[in-house]
Protein backbone atom coordinates (compact mmCIF):
# COMPACT_ATOMS: atom_id res chain seq x y z
CA UNK A 1 0.00 0.00 0.00
CA UNK A 2 1.32 3.15 -1.07
CA UNK A 3 0.96 6.47 -0.91
CA UNK A 4 -0.69 6.60 -4.54
CA UNK A 5 -2.94 3.58 -3.78
CA UNK A 6 -4.38 5.38 -0.40
CA UNK A 7 -5.79 8.81 -2.32
CA UNK A 8 -4.01 10.58 0.49
CA UNK A 9 -0.68 8.84 1.51
CA UNK A 10 1.79 11.85 0.50
CA UNK A 11 2.49 13.30 3.72
CA UNK A 12 3.67 9.97 5.36
CA UNK A 13 6.61 7.95 5.76
CA UNK A 14 4.70 4.45 6.29
CA UNK A 15 2.09 2.37 5.70
CA UNK A 16 -1.02 2.60 8.24
CA UNK A 17 -1.14 -0.07 10.29
CA UNK A 18 -2.93 -3.18 8.00
CA UNK A 19 -5.27 -4.36 10.67
CA UNK A 20 -6.71 -0.47 11.39
CA UNK A 21 -6.85 0.26 7.79
CA UNK A 22 -9.82 -2.91 7.39
CA UNK A 23 -10.99 -1.75 10.48
CA UNK A 24 -11.85 1.60 8.54
CA UNK A 25 -12.78 0.23 5.14
CA UNK A 26 -16.74 0.57 4.75
CA UNK A 27 -16.25 -1.17 0.91
CA UNK A 28 -18.75 -3.53 1.53
CA UNK A 29 -21.78 -1.68 3.05
CA UNK A 30 -21.15 1.02 0.40
CA UNK A 31 -20.69 -0.63 -2.49
CA UNK A 32 -24.57 -0.11 -3.66
CA UNK A 33 -23.54 3.67 -4.03
CA UNK A 34 -21.21 2.85 -7.37
CA UNK A 35 -23.73 3.70 -10.09
CA UNK A 36 -24.46 7.06 -8.25
CA UNK A 37 -20.94 7.20 -7.47
CA UNK A 38 -20.68 7.50 -11.32
CA UNK A 39 -23.27 9.60 -11.88
CA UNK A 40 -21.66 11.96 -9.38
CA UNK A 41 -18.24 11.60 -10.76
CA UNK A 42 -19.67 12.48 -14.42
CA UNK A 43 -21.41 15.59 -12.54
CA UNK A 44 -17.95 16.26 -11.52
CA UNK A 45 -15.93 16.24 -14.98
CA UNK A 46 -18.98 18.95 -16.14
CA UNK A 47 -18.30 20.98 -12.99
CA UNK A 48 -14.61 20.81 -14.10
CA UNK A 49 -14.86 21.12 -17.47
CA UNK A 50 -17.23 24.14 -17.32
CA UNK A 51 -14.45 25.77 -15.31
CA UNK A 52 -11.51 25.20 -17.28
CA UNK A 53 -10.48 23.29 -15.23
CA UNK A 54 -9.38 20.33 -17.28
CA UNK A 55 -9.99 20.21 -21.40
CA UNK A 56 -12.06 19.02 -23.68
CA UNK A 57 -9.67 15.85 -24.57
CA UNK A 58 -9.28 14.85 -20.31
CA UNK A 59 -12.89 15.58 -19.91
CA UNK A 60 -13.57 13.01 -22.92
CA UNK A 61 -11.56 10.51 -21.51
CA UNK A 62 -12.56 10.69 -17.97
CA UNK A 63 -16.37 10.51 -19.31
CA UNK A 64 -15.35 7.23 -21.39
CA UNK A 65 -14.12 5.89 -18.52
CA UNK A 66 -17.10 6.81 -15.87
CA UNK A 67 -18.92 4.78 -18.75
CA UNK A 68 -16.88 1.64 -18.80
CA UNK A 69 -17.05 1.99 -14.89
CA UNK A 70 -20.64 2.06 -15.36
CA UNK A 71 -20.47 -1.53 -17.84
CA UNK A 72 -18.46 -3.01 -15.13
CA UNK A 73 -20.58 -2.34 -12.16
CA UNK A 74 -23.50 -3.88 -14.45
CA UNK A 75 -21.34 -7.14 -15.40
CA UNK A 76 -20.14 -7.76 -11.78
CA UNK A 77 -16.67 -6.83 -12.54
CA UNK A 78 -16.36 -3.81 -10.86
CA UNK A 79 -16.98 -4.97 -7.16
CA UNK A 80 -14.20 -7.62 -7.82
CA UNK A 81 -11.94 -4.98 -8.62
CA UNK A 82 -13.21 -2.72 -5.56
CA UNK A 83 -12.30 -5.50 -3.18
CA UNK A 84 -8.88 -6.27 -4.82
CA UNK A 85 -7.96 -2.25 -4.58
CA UNK A 86 -8.33 -2.77 -1.10
CA UNK A 87 -9.75 0.87 -1.18
CA UNK A 88 -11.98 2.52 1.72
CA UNK A 89 -15.17 2.75 0.03
CA UNK A 90 -16.52 2.82 -2.98
CA UNK A 91 -15.88 6.74 -3.39
CA UNK A 92 -12.15 5.33 -3.54
CA UNK A 93 -12.51 2.36 -5.33
CA UNK A 94 -14.26 4.38 -8.42
CA UNK A 95 -11.28 6.84 -8.24
CA UNK A 96 -9.08 4.23 -8.51
CA UNK A 97 -11.02 2.48 -11.62
CA UNK A 98 -11.03 5.67 -13.30
CA UNK A 99 -7.44 5.88 -12.98
CA UNK A 100 -6.31 2.50 -14.13
CA UNK A 101 -8.34 3.31 -17.53
CA UNK A 102 -7.91 6.58 -17.90
CA UNK A 103 -4.44 6.89 -17.37
CA UNK A 104 -2.56 10.67 -17.02
CA UNK A 105 -6.20 12.15 -17.31
CA UNK A 106 -8.08 9.91 -14.75
CA UNK A 107 -5.03 11.61 -12.07
CA UNK A 108 -7.39 14.85 -12.45
CA UNK A 109 -10.77 13.32 -11.58
CA UNK A 110 -10.07 14.25 -7.99
CA UNK A 111 -9.73 17.98 -9.16
CA UNK A 112 -11.16 20.09 -6.64
CA UNK A 113 -13.34 17.59 -4.79
CA UNK A 114 -13.20 15.94 -1.43
CA UNK A 115 -14.44 12.46 -0.95
CA UNK A 116 -16.85 14.83 1.96
CA UNK A 117 -18.63 16.33 -0.95
CA UNK A 118 -18.67 13.44 -3.43
CA UNK A 119 -19.94 11.10 -0.33
CA UNK A 120 -22.72 13.57 0.16
CA UNK A 121 -23.71 13.72 -3.40
CA UNK A 122 -23.57 10.26 -3.93
CA UNK A 123 -25.62 9.29 -0.81
CA UNK A 124 -28.45 12.13 -1.96
CA UNK A 125 -28.79 10.66 -5.63
CA UNK A 126 -29.07 6.94 -3.38
CA UNK A 127 -32.02 8.39 -1.06
CA UNK A 128 -33.74 9.83 -4.23
CA UNK A 129 -33.73 6.46 -5.74
CA UNK A 130 -34.44 4.44 -3.04
CA UNK A 131 -37.25 6.82 -1.88
CA UNK A 132 -38.93 6.53 -5.38
CA UNK A 133 -38.89 2.64 -5.03
CA UNK A 134 -40.00 2.88 -1.80
CA UNK A 135 -42.98 5.06 -2.89
CA UNK A 136 -43.58 2.39 -5.92
CA UNK A 137 -43.63 -0.54 -3.42
CA UNK A 138 -45.79 1.26 -0.75
CA UNK A 139 -48.56 2.36 -3.82
CA UNK A 140 -48.58 -0.79 -5.26
CA UNK A 141 -48.58 -2.61 -1.87
CA UNK A 142 -52.12 0.17 -0.99
CA UNK A 143 -53.35 -1.13 -4.49
CA UNK A 144 -53.20 -4.71 -3.76
CA UNK A 145 -55.23 -4.09 -0.50
CA UNK A 146 -57.75 -1.44 -2.45
CA UNK A 147 -58.40 -4.08 -5.12
CA UNK A 148 -58.69 -7.18 -2.66
CA UNK A 149 -61.25 -4.99 -0.93
CA UNK A 150 -63.44 -4.72 -4.09
CA UNK A 151 -63.51 -8.31 -4.09
CA UNK A 152 -64.05 -8.91 -0.73
CA UNK A 153 -67.18 -5.72 -0.91
CA UNK A 154 -68.68 -7.57 -3.73
CA UNK A 155 -69.45 -10.78 -1.50
CA UNK A 156 -70.17 -8.59 1.33
CA UNK A 157 -68.03 -10.81 3.64
CA UNK A 158 -68.00 -9.72 7.54
CA UNK A 159 -65.08 -9.56 10.11
CA UNK A 160 -65.71 -9.65 13.79
CA UNK A 161 -63.91 -5.93 14.05
CA UNK A 162 -61.76 -5.71 17.66
CA UNK A 163 -60.42 -3.42 19.86
CA UNK A 164 -57.69 -5.14 22.40
CA UNK A 165 -57.88 -8.61 20.15
CA UNK A 166 -61.45 -8.43 22.21
CA UNK A 167 -64.95 -8.40 20.07
CA UNK A 168 -65.90 -4.96 19.89
CA UNK A 169 -68.25 -4.37 16.70
CA UNK A 170 -68.44 -6.38 13.06
CA UNK A 171 -67.42 -4.81 10.32
CA UNK A 172 -67.01 -5.47 6.79
CA UNK A 173 -63.49 -7.37 5.39
CA UNK A 174 -63.12 -4.56 2.84
CA UNK A 175 -63.24 -1.85 5.44
CA UNK A 176 -60.69 -3.76 7.21
CA UNK A 177 -58.57 -3.93 3.82
CA UNK A 178 -59.34 -0.24 3.53
CA UNK A 179 -57.57 0.26 6.73
CA UNK A 180 -54.76 -1.91 5.58
CA UNK A 181 -54.22 0.48 3.04
CA UNK A 182 -53.73 3.72 4.41
CA UNK A 183 -50.46 3.49 6.03
CA UNK A 184 -49.18 2.39 2.83
CA UNK A 185 -50.54 5.28 1.04
CA UNK A 186 -49.02 7.31 3.83
CA UNK A 187 -45.73 5.34 3.16
CA UNK A 188 -45.71 6.48 -0.34
CA UNK A 189 -46.57 10.27 0.52
CA UNK A 190 -43.43 10.00 3.19
CA UNK A 191 -41.43 8.81 0.73
CA UNK A 192 -42.13 10.97 -2.16
CA UNK A 193 -41.08 14.02 0.36
CA UNK A 194 -38.06 12.62 1.12
CA UNK A 195 -37.71 12.33 -3.09
CA UNK A 196 -38.02 15.32 -3.44
CA UNK A 197 -36.26 16.96 -0.71
CA UNK A 198 -32.75 15.05 -2.00
CA UNK A 199 -33.55 16.93 -5.13
CA UNK A 200 -33.32 20.33 -3.89
CA UNK A 201 -29.85 21.26 -2.95
CA UNK A 202 -26.72 19.35 -4.68
CA UNK A 203 -23.05 19.01 -2.24
CA UNK A 204 -21.22 18.80 -5.02
CA UNK A 205 -18.40 21.16 -5.43
CA UNK A 206 -18.16 21.92 -1.35
CA UNK A 207 -15.09 20.62 -1.48
CA UNK A 208 -13.86 19.14 2.13
CA UNK A 209 -15.79 22.17 4.18
CA UNK A 210 -14.72 25.48 2.52
CA UNK A 211 -15.75 25.34 -1.14
CA UNK A 212 -12.54 25.43 -3.73
CA UNK A 213 -10.48 27.87 -5.09
CA UNK A 214 -11.06 26.29 -8.31
CA UNK A 215 -13.76 27.81 -10.39
CA UNK A 216 -16.02 24.96 -10.41
CA UNK A 217 -18.93 25.13 -12.36
CA UNK A 218 -21.16 23.93 -9.19
CA UNK A 219 -24.42 24.89 -11.22
CA UNK A 220 -23.77 22.78 -13.98
CA UNK A 221 -23.07 19.58 -11.89
CA UNK A 222 -26.27 20.55 -9.80
CA UNK A 223 -28.24 20.78 -13.21
CA UNK A 224 -26.86 17.71 -14.69
CA UNK A 225 -27.78 15.44 -11.71
CA UNK A 226 -31.60 17.03 -11.17
CA UNK A 227 -30.83 19.23 -8.23
CA UNK A 228 -32.64 22.50 -8.23
CA UNK A 229 -29.59 24.69 -7.24
CA UNK A 230 -25.99 23.55 -5.68
CA UNK A 231 -25.98 24.12 -1.72
CA UNK A 232 -25.85 27.40 -0.11
CA UNK A 233 -23.32 26.69 2.51
CA UNK A 234 -20.09 24.15 2.02
CA UNK A 235 -20.05 23.49 6.09
CA UNK A 236 -23.18 22.37 6.04
CA UNK A 237 -23.60 20.28 3.09
CA UNK A 238 -20.53 18.16 3.62
CA UNK A 239 -21.78 17.07 6.66
CA UNK A 240 -25.68 16.75 6.43
CA UNK A 241 -27.13 13.76 6.57
CA UNK A 242 -30.56 14.43 6.86
CA UNK A 243 -31.81 13.08 3.53
CA UNK A 244 -30.42 9.61 4.52
CA UNK A 245 -32.06 9.41 7.74
CA UNK A 246 -35.16 10.32 6.47
CA UNK A 247 -34.79 7.73 3.64
CA UNK A 248 -33.90 5.35 6.62
CA UNK A 249 -36.98 6.65 8.69
CA UNK A 250 -39.40 6.03 6.26
CA UNK A 251 -38.14 2.96 5.27
CA UNK A 252 -38.50 1.76 9.07
CA UNK A 253 -42.10 3.04 9.46
CA UNK A 254 -43.09 1.45 6.35
CA UNK A 255 -41.97 -1.97 7.42
CA UNK A 256 -43.69 -1.05 11.01
CA UNK A 257 -46.33 -1.02 9.17
CA UNK A 258 -46.43 -3.98 7.36
CA UNK A 259 -45.24 -5.76 10.71
CA UNK A 260 -48.53 -4.82 12.11
CA UNK A 261 -50.81 -6.36 9.40
CA UNK A 262 -48.15 -9.52 9.44
CA UNK A 263 -49.35 -9.64 13.31
CA UNK A 264 -53.16 -10.22 12.18
CA UNK A 265 -52.44 -12.46 8.81
CA UNK A 266 -50.14 -14.72 11.40
CA UNK A 267 -53.30 -14.89 14.06
CA UNK A 268 -55.77 -14.95 11.74
CA UNK A 269 -54.21 -17.83 9.74
CA UNK A 270 -54.57 -20.28 12.95
CA UNK A 271 -56.85 -22.83 13.00
CA UNK A 272 -58.25 -21.21 15.99
CA UNK A 273 -59.23 -17.83 13.90
CA UNK A 274 -59.15 -19.63 10.62
CA UNK A 275 -59.79 -16.73 8.71
CA UNK A 276 -56.77 -17.30 6.43
CA UNK A 277 -55.88 -19.92 4.11
CA UNK A 278 -51.92 -19.85 3.48
CA UNK A 279 -51.39 -21.01 0.29
CA UNK A 280 -48.07 -23.22 -0.61
CA UNK A 281 -45.88 -20.39 -2.27
CA UNK A 282 -45.69 -18.64 1.66
CA UNK A 283 -46.11 -20.83 3.57
CA UNK A 284 -42.99 -23.38 4.99
CA UNK A 285 -43.32 -26.79 6.86
CA UNK A 286 -42.03 -28.21 10.07
CA UNK A 287 -38.44 -30.69 9.87
CA UNK A 288 -39.93 -32.66 12.70
CA UNK A 289 -43.64 -32.14 12.49
CA UNK A 290 -45.36 -33.62 9.46
CA UNK A 291 -48.30 -31.72 9.43
CA UNK A 292 -47.34 -28.21 10.31
CA UNK A 293 -47.96 -25.17 7.58
CA UNK A 294 -45.88 -22.40 8.80
CA UNK A 295 -46.77 -18.49 7.56
CA UNK A 296 -42.69 -17.84 7.90
CA UNK A 297 -42.41 -14.78 5.45
CA UNK A 298 -45.35 -12.95 7.35
CA UNK A 299 -43.02 -13.64 10.80
CA UNK A 300 -40.25 -12.50 8.96
CA UNK A 301 -41.42 -9.42 7.76
CA UNK A 302 -42.43 -8.62 11.45
CA UNK A 303 -38.97 -9.39 13.23
CA UNK A 304 -37.39 -7.14 9.97
CA UNK A 305 -39.47 -4.12 11.23
CA UNK A 306 -37.88 -4.73 14.57
CA UNK A 307 -34.11 -4.94 13.59
CA UNK A 308 -34.59 -2.08 11.17
CA UNK A 309 -35.75 0.18 14.54
CA UNK A 310 -32.21 -1.01 16.06
CA UNK A 311 -30.22 0.10 12.38
CA UNK A 312 -32.12 3.54 12.10
CA UNK A 313 -31.84 4.29 15.88
CA UNK A 314 -27.82 3.52 15.34
CA UNK A 315 -28.26 5.75 12.55
CA UNK A 316 -29.62 8.49 13.93
CA UNK A 317 -27.68 7.50 17.42
CA UNK A 318 -24.00 8.73 15.28
CA UNK A 319 -25.16 12.30 14.77
CA UNK A 320 -25.66 12.88 18.06
CA UNK A 321 -23.06 15.27 19.68
CA UNK A 322 -21.34 15.20 16.58
CA UNK A 323 -20.05 19.02 15.63
CA UNK A 324 -20.82 20.28 12.10
CA UNK A 325 -18.57 19.68 8.99
CA UNK A 326 -17.27 16.10 8.27
CA UNK A 327 -16.33 13.39 10.67
CA UNK A 328 -15.40 9.65 10.41
CA UNK A 329 -18.62 8.92 12.41
CA UNK A 330 -20.86 9.94 9.78
CA UNK A 331 -19.37 6.05 7.68
CA UNK A 332 -21.37 4.59 10.32
CA UNK A 333 -24.57 7.12 9.40
CA UNK A 334 -24.14 5.64 5.97
CA UNK A 335 -23.82 2.56 6.83
CA UNK A 336 -26.57 2.15 8.60
CA UNK A 337 -28.55 3.90 6.78
CA UNK A 338 -27.94 2.26 3.48
CA UNK A 339 -28.74 -1.45 5.49
CA UNK A 340 -32.14 0.26 6.55
CA UNK A 341 -33.30 0.92 3.27
CA UNK A 342 -32.34 -1.72 1.15
CA UNK A 343 -33.74 -4.41 4.17
CA UNK A 344 -36.32 -2.37 4.05
CA UNK A 345 -36.78 -2.51 0.65
CA UNK A 346 -36.44 -6.28 0.45
CA UNK A 347 -38.46 -6.50 3.61
CA UNK A 348 -41.87 -4.75 1.58
CA UNK A 349 -41.20 -6.70 -1.59
CA UNK A 350 -41.51 -9.88 0.32
CA UNK A 351 -44.75 -8.34 2.07
CA UNK A 352 -45.89 -8.06 -1.85
CA UNK A 353 -45.23 -11.07 -3.04
CA UNK A 354 -46.58 -12.85 -0.15
CA UNK A 355 -49.76 -11.40 0.45
CA UNK A 356 -51.35 -12.88 -2.85
CA UNK A 357 -51.06 -16.04 -0.57
CA UNK A 358 -53.64 -15.26 1.25
CA UNK A 359 -57.08 -16.70 0.70
CA UNK A 360 -60.07 -15.32 3.12
CA UNK A 361 -62.14 -17.92 4.51
CA UNK A 362 -65.79 -16.25 4.09
CA UNK A 363 -68.10 -18.57 5.49
CA UNK A 364 -65.75 -18.65 8.43
CA UNK A 365 -65.71 -14.98 9.44
CA UNK A 366 -69.12 -14.43 8.39
CA UNK A 367 -70.18 -16.79 11.01
CA UNK A 368 -68.14 -14.97 13.11
CA UNK A 369 -68.88 -11.48 12.92
CA UNK A 370 -71.47 -11.00 15.26
CA UNK A 371 -69.67 -13.53 18.49
CA UNK A 372 -69.68 -11.93 21.54
CA UNK A 373 -72.77 -9.56 21.96
CA UNK A 374 -70.55 -7.71 19.22
CA UNK A 375 -74.28 -5.49 18.59
CA UNK A 376 -74.51 -4.30 21.85
CA UNK A 377 -73.47 -1.11 20.89
CA UNK A 378 -75.98 -0.55 18.23
CA UNK A 379 -78.52 -1.38 20.77
CA UNK A 380 -77.63 0.97 22.82
CA UNK A 381 -77.40 3.37 20.08
CA UNK A 382 -80.47 2.85 19.17
CA UNK A 383 -81.94 3.29 22.79
CA UNK A 384 -80.24 7.04 22.81
CA UNK A 385 -82.00 7.93 19.28
CA UNK A 386 -85.29 7.25 21.37
CA UNK A 387 -84.25 10.06 23.96
CA UNK A 388 -82.66 7.39 26.54
CA UNK A 389 -79.54 9.08 28.77
CA UNK A 390 -76.47 7.45 26.93
CA UNK A 391 -75.38 6.18 30.89
CA UNK A 392 -78.56 4.99 31.14
CA UNK A 393 -78.64 2.85 27.75
CA UNK A 394 -75.15 1.54 28.44
CA UNK A 395 -76.40 -0.11 32.14
CA UNK A 396 -79.59 -1.19 30.81
CA UNK A 397 -77.75 -2.97 27.45
CA UNK A 398 -74.75 -4.06 29.98
CA UNK A 399 -77.23 -6.07 32.09
CA UNK A 400 -79.08 -7.73 28.80
CA UNK A 401 -75.43 -8.86 27.89
CA UNK A 402 -75.00 -10.46 31.46
CA UNK A 403 -78.61 -12.36 31.53
CA UNK A 404 -77.89 -13.14 28.32
CA UNK A 405 -74.31 -14.54 28.92
CA UNK A 406 -75.74 -16.12 32.12
CA UNK A 407 -77.89 -17.96 29.65
CA UNK A 408 -75.53 -18.57 27.47
CA UNK A 409 -77.24 -17.43 24.20
CA UNK A 410 -76.74 -14.25 22.18
CA UNK A 411 -79.10 -11.07 22.42
CA UNK A 412 -82.40 -11.48 21.10
CA UNK A 413 -85.65 -10.07 20.02
CA UNK A 414 -87.17 -10.94 23.54
CA UNK A 415 -84.42 -8.66 24.61
CA UNK A 416 -84.90 -5.59 22.34
CA UNK A 417 -88.77 -5.93 23.87
CA UNK A 418 -87.68 -6.02 27.50
CA UNK A 419 -85.25 -3.21 27.05
CA UNK A 420 -87.86 -1.37 26.03
CA UNK A 421 -90.24 -1.65 28.41
CA UNK A 422 -87.30 -1.05 31.04
CA UNK A 423 -86.48 2.40 29.43
CA UNK A 424 -89.92 3.50 29.49
CA UNK A 425 -90.39 2.99 25.68
CA UNK A 426 -94.44 2.90 24.25
CA UNK A 427 -93.29 1.66 20.89
CA UNK A 428 -91.02 -1.19 20.08
CA UNK A 429 -87.19 -0.66 19.83
CA UNK A 430 -86.23 -0.80 16.71
CA UNK A 431 -82.19 -2.21 16.63
CA UNK A 432 -80.08 -4.35 14.62
CA UNK A 433 -79.83 -7.96 15.59
CA UNK A 434 -77.34 -9.35 13.41
CA UNK A 435 -73.71 -8.04 12.00
CA UNK A 436 -75.41 -7.32 8.57
CA UNK A 437 -77.66 -5.39 9.64
CA UNK A 438 -75.57 -3.30 12.54
CA UNK A 439 -73.40 -2.28 9.79
CA UNK A 440 -76.13 -1.17 7.19
CA UNK A 441 -77.11 0.99 9.98
CA UNK A 442 -73.64 2.75 10.25
CA UNK A 443 -74.51 6.64 9.01
CA UNK A 444 -71.17 8.49 9.48
CA UNK A 445 -68.47 9.07 7.09
CA UNK A 446 -65.57 6.96 7.23
CA UNK A 447 -67.99 4.18 8.81
CA UNK A 448 -67.87 0.81 7.65
CA UNK A 449 -70.92 0.82 5.62
CA UNK A 450 -70.84 -0.57 2.23
CA UNK A 451 -71.42 2.72 0.54
CA UNK A 452 -68.92 4.50 2.67
CA UNK A 453 -66.38 1.33 2.26
CA UNK A 454 -67.05 1.70 -1.70
CA UNK A 455 -66.07 5.61 -1.47
CA UNK A 456 -63.01 4.84 0.76
CA UNK A 457 -61.51 2.30 -2.04
CA UNK A 458 -62.34 4.97 -4.37
CA UNK A 459 -60.36 7.45 -3.34
CA UNK A 460 -57.55 5.11 -1.84
CA UNK A 461 -56.82 4.30 -5.22
CA UNK A 462 -57.11 7.85 -6.53
CA UNK A 463 -54.46 8.71 -3.94
CA UNK A 464 -52.31 6.04 -4.28
CA UNK A 465 -51.49 6.62 -7.85
CA UNK A 466 -50.69 10.51 -7.10
CA UNK A 467 -48.75 9.62 -4.49
CA UNK A 468 -46.56 7.33 -6.87
CA UNK A 469 -46.80 9.86 -9.71
CA UNK A 470 -45.33 12.85 -6.71
CA UNK A 471 -42.36 10.71 -6.19
N1 LIG B 1 -14.84 6.69 3.87
C1 LIG B 1 -15.48 7.90 4.26
C2 LIG B 1 -17.00 7.76 4.18
O1 LIG B 1 -17.44 6.88 3.52
C3 LIG B 1 -15.08 9.05 3.45
C4 LIG B 1 -13.87 9.71 3.93
C5 LIG B 1 -14.06 11.13 3.94
N2 LIG B 1 -13.03 12.00 4.29
C6 LIG B 1 -12.07 11.93 5.20
N3 LIG B 1 -11.42 12.99 5.37
N4 LIG B 1 -11.79 10.92 5.92
O2 LIG B 1 -17.73 8.51 4.79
Amino acid sequence: MTGEDLQWGGRFNGPPDAGLLAFGSSLEEDLVLAPFDVACSRAHVLALRGGGIVGDEDAAALLASLERVAAEIGDGSFAAFARESASEDVHGAIDARVRALAGEAGLRLHSGRSRNDQVATTLALYVRDRARRGARIAAAIGEQWVARGREELACGTLLAGTTHWQPAQPVLLAFWMAAAAEPFLRAAQRFGHVARSAALRCPLGSGALAGSTLPLDRDAAARALGFAAPSRNALDAVGNRDAALDLAHAYVRAAVDASRACEELVLWATPAFGYVRLGDAASTGSSLMPQKRNPDPFELVRGKASTLVGAYAGALGTLCGLGLSYHRDLQETKALAIATAEQGLAALAAFERALPACTFVRERLDSRAAAGYAIATDIADALVARGVTAREAHVLVGRAVAGAERENRELNAEDLRALAAAAGLDTPLDAPLTARASITAKRTAGSTSAPDVREQLDSLLLDLRAAEDAA
